[in-house]
């Protein structure tokens, strides 16, 4: 079986790669990813010592790249992962997530067509469901809630999703699409809530919370996720989408605080900031689809999680350090300068 995995060399294709490798080790997998700013090869230094672990560089809105590459490589099977993948980013520039995100799944769906009707995973997130009100703990997204987005960043993936489906139902083309809530874990980019939190409060800078930080998301660890879509890989039914969650719904202040209290950091260094525009408010999954279905259940217990990966990233200074001398600096000063005033509660 050989496997295309595209945005491997990011946070959760890494942890993806890592956990296939270990299960599926005589499998061939070609990692596919652009290298953009999110993409990392550190993050593969181990796997690419496999044997069976090959990386090739491209964009997979790059049709002539991706047919050729299909060309030479006939895979059997193809996992996408890559895309732009930060709500504040898509905020500030939104293009990119549709080239890469709606136009480049295109692309991958229209090779997997061509080149002999090869099974297709689209890696999708519970963000296309929109939001829900913070009021209705009975609520949650299921497999039929409506999409619904409320960023670039969810719009172009609820298009993405659109186009898979379509693409079984015009082309009877086999794909699957997986809806995960929000991962933690080792090697995500520090944009992203709790490793942004860990190295500010490692280094007793102030924690920029969003408004009052009651939003709230529904925390997974990133290898429960890749046991779910390795599971929908080999026992799923193809052109259905699962929903993937843990029942692990924390206001932003719970995750931030416990950040805090782990690292032996003060609650003085929280610090609230202006909103994000169009902030939604809670991200709840319903996974008894892929619970009853296909018999999957989360391991790892958030309490347990969040040591491990602050931990990991604790540990990780070099790594961190890296990214850090990129353009990371830069990021933060656009996305934050305009934050600096304290939220009017
Ligand atoms: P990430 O930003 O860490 O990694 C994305 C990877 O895709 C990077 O390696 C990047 O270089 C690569 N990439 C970007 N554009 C590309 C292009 N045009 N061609 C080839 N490679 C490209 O993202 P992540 O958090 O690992 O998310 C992976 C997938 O999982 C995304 O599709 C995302 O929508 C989805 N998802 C993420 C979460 C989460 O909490 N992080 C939750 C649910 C779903
Ligand atoms: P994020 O990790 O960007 O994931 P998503 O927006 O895709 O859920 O953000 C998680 C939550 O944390 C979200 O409600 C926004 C909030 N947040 C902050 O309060 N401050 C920050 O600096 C960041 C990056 C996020």
């Amino acid at each position: 079986m050989k496997r295309i995995i595209t945005g491997g060399a990011g946070f959760i294709g890494s942890n993806f790669i890592y956990y296939m490798l270990n299960l599926h080790p005589e499998d061939e997998f070609i990692c596919l990813d652009k290298l953009t700013y999110a993409g990392n090869l550190e993050n593969l230094t181990e796997a690419l010592e496999h044997k069976n672990l090959k990386f090739v560089k491209g964009d997979i809105a790059d049709r002539k790249f991706i047919y050729d590459l299909f060309e030479a490589e006939k895979p059997d099977q193809v996992i996408n992962f890559a895309a732009e993948s930060h709500v504040d980013r898509s905020v500030l520039y939104p293009d990119e997530f549709l080239n890469t995100n709606i136009m480049g799944t295109g692309v991958l769906l229209d090779a997997c067509r061509k080149y002999g009707n090869i099974r297709f995973h689209q890696v999708s997130t519970d963000e296309v469901y929109g939001d829900l009100p913070l009021d209705r703990p009975d609520l949650f997204f299921t497999e039929k809630t409506p999409l619904h987005a409320s960023s670039p960043y969810s719009a172009s993936k609820a298009s993405a999703d659109l186009i898979t489906q379509a693409y079984h139902r015009t082309y009877n083309l086999p794909v699957t699409i997986s809806r995960c809530s929000n991962n933690y874990g080792a090697y995500q980019f520090p944009e992203k809530l709790i490793p942004l939190m860990i190295w500010n409060a490692e280094h007793d800078k102030q924690l920029p919370v969003y408004g009052e930080g009651k939003n709230v998301r529904d925390w997974l660890y990133v290898e429960d996720h890749c046991h779910a879509i390795d599971l929908i890989l080999e026992k799923g039914k193809i052109g259905e989408v699962y929903n993937i969650g843990g029942h692990n719904e924390k206001t932003n202040m719970e995750v931030v605080t416990m950040i805090l209290e782990k690292t032996g950091k003060s609650t003085d260094l929280i610090k609230h900031v202006t909103d994000r525009p169009g902030h939604d408010r809670r991200y709840a999954i319903d996974p008894t689809k892929i619970h009853d279905e296909l018999g999957w259940e989360p391991e790892t217990p958030f309490a347990k999680g969040i040591v491990y990966t602050i931990d990991w990233y604790l540990s990780h200074n070099e790594w961190m350090e890296h990214i850090m001398n990129g353009s990371y600096d830069k990021y933060y000063e656009t996305m934050y300068k305009d934050r600096e005033h304290k939220f009017a509660r």
